[in-house]
């Protein structure tokens, strides 16, 4: 068997970030997403639905109000523990395995639904061989919200560049120091979702001016099915 990838650097930081700011709202973009893709509440409650990357379970809650029992998987067990209350606290189900998706979801399962909103915090090989992992845990038919840091991101060079492209990043990039990003544009990232097999059914492109305008964040989003 390969040797996984060390996630241990990752994990401690986003267990970190998921302790300190606990959100209490979804992203909008799921919302709009769930509402067009996945209207029916009560058929909802016979499909499955997956967060990769939980963090703090404020998506978890979103996919409960839209009828799934969601399955959160995150690499910090803190996250983990963090998402596990605020489902309890909000009196909803969930299911939650720790540990990096890739290996941690057994085998065999599939989702009718993915959301997973990090791909980006990996190498550019991780993250490729990560989408593949994930069109195995589609169902055929089987849909996915995701979305890829663009490198018109004010901190997408704040750091050390690595051969393939991603970034350590460093103090100037503030609250993200230390973590690992990968930045791609819209057409890279769909190129990908499409060399692994998956159809993408839409894309957008997402632009938040923080900090008083100082700090432009750019996302791509997608949703993608695996074909039936
Ligand atoms: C940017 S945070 C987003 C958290 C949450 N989805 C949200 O919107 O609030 C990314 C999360 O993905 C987790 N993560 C990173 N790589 C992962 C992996 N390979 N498997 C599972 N979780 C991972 C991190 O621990 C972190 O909690």
């Amino acid at each position: 068997m390969s040797a996984q990838p060390d996630r241990s650097g990752i994990a401690r930081f986003w267990g970190a970030e998921a302790s300190r700011a606990v959100l209490s709202y979804p992203d909008e973009n799921i919302v709009r997403f769930l509402a067009v893709r996945f209207p029916d509440r009560a058929a909802n409650a016979d499909l499955r639905a997956a967060e990769l990357g939980c963090g703090n379970g404020r998506n978890l809650l979103l996919l409960s109000d839209y009828g799934f029992e969601p399955h959160g998987v995150d690499l910090s067990a803190e996250a983990v523990e963090t998402a596990r209350g605020v489902m309890e606290a909000a009196g909803r189900g969930a299911v939650f395995n720790t540990g990096a998706f890739q290996e941690a979801l057994p085998e065999d399962m599939r989702f009718d639904l993915i959301v997973w909103d990090s791909p980006y915090l990996d190498t550019r090989a991780g993250m490729a061989a990560s989408f593949a992992r994930v069109f195995g845990l589609l169902a055929p038919g089987g849909q996915i919200w995701t979305r890829f840091r663009h490198p018109d991101s004010w901190f997408a060079e704040l750091g050390e560049t690595a051969a393939d492209g991603s970034i350590t990043l460093d103090e100037r990039a503030k609250g993200y120091a230390g973590a690992l990003y990968i930045f791609i544009d819209g057409d890279e990232a769909e190129r990908l979702l499409e060399d692994t097999g998956l159809t993408v059914v839409n894309r957008e492109r997402v632009e938040l001016w923080k900090n008083r305008e100082a700090e432009r964040h750019v996302w791509n989003t997608f949703w993608a099915m695996r074909p039936a």
